[in-house]
């Protein structure tokens, strides 16, 4: 079979030779594409693909239309908003995700993004500790268990609010379950984000959750954009001039932010979140095994568009 490895962000060396070493052992042929400038790239390369292994590029309508062949994607990472699944499964085609495999290169970024604005950005300024504070975990998944580990090691009482797991399973994982989101913000220093972007989040996050925070909290989304409502951010910023938003996706709005706000708001250059060695490894070489198993026995353990 013709894999294509698509990866506008690439993966470190390392997982490539990994992720081609399952493969071609496997009998599969392996190319890549890498650091593409336009979209019409991907769609180019895609013709005769059987297998797609992308991160966060778009597998759009177009580009599942101009891969007559294709039969999986995998997206090495948890996410999979960047996937038009309707248009894949009229295609026919299997998607996949690697959830987990990325999750602690996330939650460490997270803990590093609130020690940065604790820290007052790395200036000089006083800032002040995360010892007793309160993080609350806005879905407890693989990546908010993680950052509640690391933010109870820190000495943070935390807090998770979680729709699909009962009070115990919040507490199991070491955290106190709230019952609404309102009682999350309202209850939390730092609230880090870990909702996926569907259509009931999206913009999901803004005004008045934000300004339900208490004095001095800071919002961490590590997630996606999408779900921030980027007008109410902008408001409550403006209304709290003790509130701040620290980023790994960037807002379409951050010029503005960072005009009027300056040090209260933070966003990565590019999302980073995932982009370690380990997480490289562990969510590509996990997307090339689940195409290998695919292709050999028809598993389809991990397919998100049953
Ligand atoms: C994910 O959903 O797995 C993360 O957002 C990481 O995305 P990336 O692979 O584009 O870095």
């Amino acid at each position: 079979m013709k894999i294509l490895v698509a990866t506008q962000k690439p993966f470190a060396a390392v997982a490539v030779s990994g992720i081609r070493e399952i493969l071609e052992g496997a009998g599969h042929s392996v190319a890549l594409l890498e650091k593409y400038a336009e979209q019409s790239d991907l769609v180019a390369a895609v013709a005769d693909a059987e297998a797609l292994i992308v991160r966060s590029d778009k597998v759009t309508a177009e580009v599942i239309a101009a891969a007559p062949s294709l039969k999986i994607v995998v997206r090495a990472g948890a996410g999979y908003d960047n996937v038009d699944l309707a248009a894949a499964t009229a295609a026919g085609v299997v998607v996949m995700n690697t959830p987990g495999q990325n999750s602690n290169a996330v939650a460490e970024l997270a803990i590093g993004l609130m020690i940065f604005m604790a820290r007052t950005q790395f200036t000089p300024a006083t800032g002040t500790e995360l010892e007793g504070k309160r993080i609350g975990i806005q879905a407890f998944g693989n990546v908010g268990r993680l950052v509640g580990a690391k933010a109870k090691a820190l000495g943070m009482e935390v807090l998770a609010l979680d729709p699909f797991l009962t009070p115990e399973q919040i507490e199991s994982g070491g955290a106190r379950p709230v019952f609404s989101v309102e009682e999350l913000y309202a209850s939390s220093d730092y609230v880090s984000v870990h909702i996926p972007a569907l259509p009931a989040t999206i913009k999901s996050i803004g005004y008045d959750l934000i300004t339900a925070m208490p004095k001095g909290a800071v919002l961490v989304n590590t997630a996606r954009k999408e779900v921030i409502d980027e007008d109410g951010l902008m408001r409550a910023l403006e209304d709290r001039p003790d509130l701040r938003y620290v980023t790994d996706v960037m807002p379409d709005n951050y010029t503005a932010l960072q005009e009027k706000f300056g040090l209260r708001v933070f966003a990565t250059p590019k999302k980073m979140g995932a982009q370690t060695s380990e997480a490289n490894v562990n969510a590509g070489l996990a997307a090339a095994r689940q195409i290998n198993d695919f292709f050999a026995t028809g598993n389809t353990r991990f397919q998100v568009n049953k």
